[in-house]
């Protein structure tokens, strides 16, 4: 890091080392990245093109829900690129001037990576629009009328922004991002190649069935498969062992608390409240919240996306609603659907699985 650098920002220099043991499990090319397959192949395409032509990328919007592949991949598109990569966060960069002295940093084709985006504050959303179309800046220096604008040319370069909420990044903002980047939730065969890959590098002999178990009870979250993966492992160590199999993750798993369906405590507790305490809904988020003590923020962007995606829980123009599968995960009968108030049909906002917005 050189000295001019925000504490903030870190330069992560390519191939460097990788400590953590989040990072140890963290794949750092495509080739080792799982999953994602159609937004994957296009970014591909739109690396290998900008690339070929020498210029920078396009600025990309990673979006999805937490421990699905944001922060990594904002890393893999600069190793891919070839080019250094300076991360940093919407809350970090309070002011203008911890933007430009960001920017004024960055190399010819440098990725810069903005976690939580969406918590740019307006006055550095607004220097950092002409930056990312025309790579200027231009400051304002002084007050009062002896106040008068400086303009900085900038190398061209590329953001990565990073949200689990991207309701909440402003239009003028999305729009000048040429490549949007869904982020979903993985499918149990991915998790599985997931898992494997990470008790490989972990030197842990994992039968695959293991491996599958692991997986299902994920939660479609690398990062929540990463975790049970390392517990499981923890188990293994202290029975003596090297080797697990199926029966030993189940047991670990059991161990954890982790059901079948992989939902947590949280998950568990937000369908026991709406099933028991609303009668399955439609019941809103701020009454939810207030029953469970969490902030709407964490059921909006931890637990809900998942609940939705996996048919747990339906958003209705009226509020929540549990979903029949909901009911019956508790051991309870479903009320027939005429008598759901929310779920008259045309009363179903569907919304391809995902509570990004609201
Ligand atoms: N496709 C993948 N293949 C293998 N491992 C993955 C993949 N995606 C994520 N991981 C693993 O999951 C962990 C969490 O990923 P990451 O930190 O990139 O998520 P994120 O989307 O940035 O989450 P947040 O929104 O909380 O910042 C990483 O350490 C990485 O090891
Ligand atoms: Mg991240």
């Amino acid at each position: 890091m050189s000295g001019g650098e925000p504490v903030d920002a870190v330069r992560v220099v390519a191939g460097g080392p990788r400590q953590s043991a989040d990072r140890a499990l963290r794949p750092t090319r495509f080739d080792e990245f799982v999953g994602q397959e159609r937004n994957l192949a296009n970014l591909r395409v739109f690396i290998q093109a900008a690339s070929t032509r020498g210029e920078a990328l396009d600025h990309v919007l990673l979006h999805g829900p937490p421990g699905l592949g944001k922060t990594t991949l904002a890393h893999i598109i600069a190793e891919e690129l070839g080019t250094g990569i300076l991360a940093t966060s919407g809350t970090a960069l309070g002011r203008p001037g911890d933007l430009a002295a960001i920017l004024t940093n960055l190399d010819p084709r440098d990725v810069l990576f903005i976690d939580e985006i969406h918590r740019l504050p307006v006055t550095v959303e607004e220097t950092l629009y002409p930056a990312l179309e025309d790579f200027r800046l231009d400051i304002m220096i002084g007050r009062g009328p002896s106040a008068r604008t400086m303009r900085i040319e900038l190398p061209p370069f590329t953001v990565v922004g990073a949200t689990t909420r991207v309701g909440r990044v402003s239009n003028p903002m999305r729009e000048r991002f040429g490549i949007p980047f869904h982020v979903n939730f993985y499918r149990p065969e991915e998790l599985q190649q997931i898992v494997a890959r990470g008790a490989a590098l972990l030197g842990l002999d994992l039968a695959p069935d293991a491996a599958g178990e692991i997986a299902r009870r994920a939660r479609g979250t690398p990062r929540v498969a990463a975790r049970l993966l390392r517990r499981v492992r923890d188990f293994a160590t202290v029975r003596g062992a090297n080797a697990v199999v199926k029966g030993d993750a189940e047991s670990a798993l059991e161990q954890l608390h982790i059901d079948a369906d992989g939902l947590d405590a949280l998950d568990r507790r937000y369908l026991d409240c709406l099933v028991r305490s609303y009668e399955g809904g439609p019941v809103g988020i701020e009454s939810l919240a207030a029953a469970l003590s969490e902030e709407v923020e964490t059921l909006q962007d931890v637990v809900e996306p998942f609940l939705l995606q996996a048919g747990f829980v339906q958003r209705t123009a009226a509020g929540r609603v549990a979903a029949g599968l909901a009911w019956r995960r508790l051991g309870l009968k479903p009320p027939s659907p005429g008598t759901i108030p929310g779920l008259f049909p045309a009363d179903v906002a569907p919304e391809a699985g995902t509570a990004d917005d609201g």
